[in-house]
């Protein structure tokens, strides 16, 4: 796979809306897009062209899984870059109505709702007086309407979980992906292609220890225990034990066993396992998430990306002292600003004495900056289809 591969997005036309951001916000992406912004933006409100889809490849094909979505009647294809994926296709944006009741959910479950999931309970905040088989209309805590559906919940007696509106029309329509066959037997995983991409850049071989310092919900590792075959061994370290249950459970399903996973604040692994050695360490650390597309609206504030630029550092800290010499280290982010992308790099190359590595598949852009930092794979919504993430290699001389 060392083929330079580039997925061009078509610019968006002046008719798609511009994301509402606050102003602190757009002066920190002003910094890293300049004139770009805009465009950039306008992306941001719109999925991309092709949703992607995990195959996973321990239990079945891409080949098998194209063919029952198609047999389903989903939209769906092959991805151009990697074998292990499928695409879906969300479609064309839809006005959708207000109809019934109002039901207003919080801005991640509109999100969902907006592509076609189902509502949930935890997303609810509040609605009009609402009984299971009412028909009701979803909108953000800002007005926008994501979807209509038939309400299973009961205003006078709200659960913690479980569905809450089955929905019936919204703004895209993708399949509900998580209640097919496929998903529950294990065989597929959601997943962007450009985190698909960064456990291929971390190009795991069979034999080797790796470790994931930041890996709930396991989408990273369990596709890394997927390219050795389910044959190396993996460490998952993740601090929530939320998060930690979550991901043993996406492990159980997956069907994988090379990972073995504990609950851990990764800033001190190396103090914690002072004899751990790794052949390879993704850090994929809590970031902004500015790349995730669509998005109804943006509230992040400049000190968040402030504040993440410096938690990250002690990941890739702790990462350049327990890689062994010659070893590979993977930084991904799912975020747009160069505070927590190219100024990340910039202190494991000064301050941890990494050095940057050629990365295969390269499917983006290289990093801003140019020099150095050309070595970095930057996917920008404005130019590629793909929802917003950076992912940088390096080696340890
Ligand atoms: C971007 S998510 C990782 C996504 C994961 N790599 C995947 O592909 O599914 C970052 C994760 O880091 C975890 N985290 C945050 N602080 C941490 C810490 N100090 N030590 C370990 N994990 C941490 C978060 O709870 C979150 O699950």
């Amino acid at each position: 796979m060392g083929t330079e591969m580039r997925m061009e997005a078509d610019e968006p036309d002046a008719g798609t809306p511009r994301l509402e951001v606050g102003a602190g916000l757009e002066g920190v992406l002003r910094r890293t897009y300049g004139g770009r912004l805009e465009g950039v933006l306008r992306a941001l409100t719109r999925p991309p062209s092709e949703y992607a889809i995990r195959v996973n490849t321990l239990k079945t094909t891409a080949e098998r899984v194209a063919e029952e979505f198609g047999a389903m009647g989903v939209r769906c294809g092959r991805s151009a870059i990697l074998e292990e994926a499928v695409v879906i296709y969300p479609g064309e944006p839809r006005a959708v109505e207000r109809r019934g009741k109002m039901v207003v959910v919080d801005k991640f479950a509109a999100e969902s709702v907006m592509l076609g999931s189902k509502l949930y309970e935890p997303g609810i905040l509040r609605s009009e007086r609402v009984a299971p088989g009412d028909e009701v209309f979803m909108a953000d805590p800002r007005g926008h309407i994501v979807g209509t559906g038939i309400a299973r919940f009961s205003s006078a007696r709200r659960h913690t979980a479980g569905i809450a509106v089955d929905t019936r029309e919204s703004v895209y329509s993708l399949p509900p992906v998580r209640e097919s066959r496929l998903f529950g037997d294990g065989e597929i995983q959601e997943q962007s292609l450009p985190a698909m991409v960064t456990s291929r850049v971390l190009d795991p071989q069979p034999s080797d220890v790796v470790v994931d310092l930041c890996a709930a919900p396991g989408n990273k590792c369990t596709h890394v225990a997927q390219i050795q075959g389910d044959r190396g061994l993996i460490y998952a370290f993740e601090h929530s034990p939320k998060r930690l249950r979550r991901m043993r459970g996406e492990i159980r399903r997956l069907g994988i066993r090379s990972i073995r996973t504990a609950q851990r604040d990764s800033r001190y692994i190396d103090r914690d396992f002072p004899e751990l050695r790794a052949d390879r360490v993704l850090v994929d650390p809590p970031c902004t998430a500015l790349g995730v597309r669509p998005k109804l609206y943006e509230e992040a504030a400049p000190s968040e990306v402030e504040s993440c630029a410096a938690y990250q550092k002690q990941f890739l800290r702790v990462a350049a002292r327990i890689v062994k010499k010659g070893g590979t280290v993977v930084y991904s982010t799912c975020t747009l600003p160069a505070e927590e992308d190219e100024a990340v790099v910039g202190y494991a190359l000064d301050e941890l004495g990494l050095e940057l590595d050629r990365q295969s598949p390269a499917v983006g852009g290289p990093g801003i900056g140019g020099g150095r930092l050309g070595a970095a794979q930057r996917f920008d919504p404005d130019v590629s289809d793909t929802p917003g993430y950076f992912i940088a290699k390096f080696v340890r001389p």
